[in-house]
């Protein structure tokens, strides 16, 4: 009878998170998820569209439940996310006449924002994703135009970090970021946080998504990758992993003709190889690395199964759609 889960064979590396919505804090899967995680994030109930929709309302039913659910439970919360393209009404950068607002009425809203959530879970959150996804995807460019960019300039960047500080100075504060470990990416997002670093600007690590396929990242993109943050000095996480069992292929939004939507033999060997080879890095680097985050908990639910593809199961986490441990979670924690 063996109840020892994930975070009990990681107990001498790091937590193990799991990504949470409101159908993860009940019956089976919560279940599962107390059995093998300490560590949560909330998947979207953080996010701006969903906790502050309208410019006077807040709606905190989903986010206070998931950190009852952690408080209760004891398990760790990563906050996620304060500043961000994505999710983001557009009452912020609007007056009610439905002008674009100025520069200093979007970094008051911005810093009223982050301290009414910030201050509210205080000492609940231990970490916070302050600033997610700003570095653009062509590598020609630096930063990613936004909204708040063309409003605020750059320097909201910065301002982030410190109105989160401000409010919680004991929280961790983290730049988050996919396709981190591709090279060029890797250096435009080691040139924006070592500026931040540089400016003295209170961030305190480095998380990495990891939203992963059978083709990627190779080991060296892993590790170099990893040396190369950990010479800033900050803390790592990967905050949402998963090993899509398809290619990342921005282009493609539609299921092609044909195309079979199942964990084939051939794709679950490549997947158990994958994660062996990840989690293997992983423990070589652990003295880096503070926290991994899965981005869901089983092959039932995933938002892979929606993104970038619409309609096509994918089938990328540990547990399978009957929430039983696949032959890739034995790989995970069979090392000595
Ligand atoms: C995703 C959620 O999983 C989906 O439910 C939602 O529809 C879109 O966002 N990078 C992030 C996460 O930082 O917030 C995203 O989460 C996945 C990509």
């Amino acid at each position: 009878n063996n109840t020892k889960g994930l975070k009990d064979y990681y107990q001498e590396f790091f937590p193990i998170g799991v990504a949470v919505n409101g159908r993860s804090l009940a019956g089976q899967e919560a279940h599962l998820l107390l059995q093998e995680f300490n560590s949560i994030t909330p998947e979207n109930a953080m996010k701006m569209e969903v906790i502050h929709p309208r410019k006077l309302e807040y709606n905190w039913a989903l986010a206070d439940s998931i950190v009852a659910f952690a408080q209760k439970n004891r398990l760790r919360v990563r906050g996620h996310t304060l500043l961000w393209h994505e999710q983001v009404p557009d009452w912020f950068f609007l007056d009610d006449q439905g002008a674009p607002v100025t520069k200093d009425t979007l970094l008051k809203r911005l810093k009223d924002h982050i301290t009414t959530v910030v201050g509210r879970y205080k000492g609940k959150v231990y970490a916070w994703d302050v600033l997610n996804e700003a570095i653009d995807d062509n590598p020609k460019q630096f930063l990613r135009q936004s909204k708040w960019l063309e409003i605020a300039g750059e320097e909201i960047l910065a301002k982030a970090f410190e109105y989160a500080h401000e409010v919680d100075p004991d929280a961790l504060l983290f730049y988050n970021d996919y396709n981190s470990e591709r090279p060029e990416k890797r250096e435009r997002i080691y040139r924006l946080v070592k500026k931040l670093v540089d400016d003295g600007v209170p961030i305190h690590g480095i998380g990495l998504q990891g939203h992963w396929s059978i083709f990627e990242p190779s080991t060296s993109d892993l590790e170099q990758a990893l040396e190369r943050y950990a010479s800033l000095g900050l803390q790592l996480h990967f905050t949402e992993l998963d090993v899509s069992v398809y290619p990342w292929e921005k282009e493609r939004r539609r299921k092609r003709p044909g195309e079979i939507d199942a964990l084939t033999p051939a794709l679950e060997e490549k997947q158990i190889a994958q994660y062996e080879m990840i989690f293997s890095v992983f423990r070589k680097y652990k003295s880096h690395i503070t926290s991994v985050t899965f981005w869901n908990l089983s092959d039932r639910y995933s938002w892979l199964d929606h993104y970038p593809v619409q309609g096509r199961k994918n089938y990328p986490l540990l547990f399978d759609r009957n929430l039983e441990r696949k032959k890739a979670y034995y790989k995970v924690v069979d090392f000595k």
